[in-house]
């Protein structure tokens, strides 16, 4: 029976499917649902690596007595201090009051405040080791993948990676969780939503995370949330090096506002320019429509992004404004950007989303348009000369 839940040597998958919350971290939407997902070795010495969130601690509890009965756990391995994953310590420490946490400095700070559970610890650094038994275990540092105390702990003996949020994604797992018996078609782009919502910021700290496992010997990925990847794991490796890069494919998401559809028009002119100028990946979101989640998604896929707002109480629209906030915070970098956008009595927001080209220290591309009430034989000329400029831009590094 436990060869269900075998990944490989004597390490078993004993994660959760929420298929209940509806928004993750109380914003990003979440159709397919989330796993969270933990690891237990029952080997000579067990260990648990990370555990659920506490909502579903009967289930975690069941799936792990499933296998070990009673037997003690020896150690929790605590890669990642978010409450998705370290919400069931106390439990854990409540059923298995012997057990020893393993992390770093960082992760008892963390530890100490959220949950405040005593007892013996092993305090982890770069490269230290724990034998347990025929998997033996070394850890690795990987700050801000996604928290400050992230870290890595790779099975040296199978070559099995525990890497925390790195390479995770959105999406349940359903029936099976290997990437070998599953169709794995679903998560891929629930993945580039995963890392631009969540871990998005960070693209620095992967970069860093990811050249020191670049030597290792790893076989088997076994992240936080989603599939453990095993034959899949070069394309994972890909899509979170280009991501963490700030790579994107040639494109456009045309991003807008607009309250009565007269910006939309403008938006619509700039698409149909766009296409017949021979740019295919276009992608258009109302921002009343589109939850931002899935427009950052596309602005880390995408080279191009052309934002319209109407001017709105002499200021940019507040759904669009909210969106430049949540670039900003992502700190996206190599995007090349187009305005436009509407007034009735006085303009500003094309005005103020410059602000935000500086800020964002996007390539600005073309001549940005501002309407006055409605499209104009003026105006559609110079949507659809913004469009040409922006394909022209994008074409430019086909050479
Ligand atoms: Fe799934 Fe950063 O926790």
């Amino acid at each position: 029976m436990n060869e269900k839940t075998l990944i490989k040597g004597k390490i078993h998958y004993v994660g959760v499917n929420d298929r209940q919350k509806h928004l993750f971290e109380g914003m990003w939407p979440l159709p397919l649902g989330v796993s969270y997902n933990s690891y237990l070795i029952d080997d000579d010495i067990v260990a648990l690596v990370d555990t659920v969130d506490a909502c579903y601690f009967e289930i975690f509890l069941h799936k792990i007595r499933t296998i070990i009965g009673q037997r003690p756990i020896q150690y929790l391995i605590i890669n990642h201090m978010e409450p998705d994953h370290s919400g069931s310590i106390s439990l854990i420490k409540h059923y298995y009051p012997d057990i020893v946490i393993v992390g770093n400095r960082q992760t008892f700070g963390m530890i100490d405040g959220y949950y405040g559970v005593t007892g013996e610890r092993y305090e982890v650094k770069e490269g230290d080791f724990l034998d347990l038994g025929h998997h033996k275990l070394r850890f690795y540092l990987t700050p801000m993948v996604h928290w400050p105390e992230t870290m890595m702990t790779l099975d040296e003996t199978e070559g099995v990676l525990f890497s925390g949020d790195a390479f995770g994604c959105f999406g349940t797992l359903d029936g099976g969780f290997l990437d070998t018996r599953i169709n794995t078609d679903r998560y891929w782009d629930e993945m580039i939503r995963y890392y631009s919502n969540i871990v998005g910021k960070y693209g620095n700290p992967v970069q860093k995370a990811m050249a020191k496992l670049d030597n290792l010997p790893i076989t088997t990925v076994c992240s936080t949330h989603g599939p453990v990847w095993t034959a899949d794991i070069p394309r994972v490796h890909d899509v979170y090096a280009r991501l963490s890069r700030y790579e994107a494919q040639e494109g456009v998401v045309i991003v807008y506002g607009s309250m009565y559809g007269h910006t939309e028009q403008m938006a619509e002119t700039i698409a149909a320019e766009l296409s017949h100028e021979g740019i295919r990946n276009i992608v258009m979101h109302n921002v009343s429509k589109s939850h931002p989640s899935y427009i950052l998604r596309d602005i880390f896929k995408y080279r191009g992004l052309i934002i319209g707002s109407p001017t709105y109480c002499n200021q940019i629209y507040p759904e669009v404004e909210s969106l430049l906030d949540k670039i900003l915070l992502r700190e996206v970098k190599g995007r090349y950007l187009g305005l436009f956008g509407s007034f009735t009595w006085a303009g500003a927001a094309v005005k103020r989303m410059g602000e935000f080209a500086e800020k964002s220290k996007f390539e600005l591309v073309g001549d940005s348009v501002e309407m006055k009430q409605s499209m104009t034989p003026l105006t559609f000329e110079q949507c659809e000369h913004l469009a040409r400029q922006m394909a022209a831009r994008l074409k430019k590094d086909r050479k």
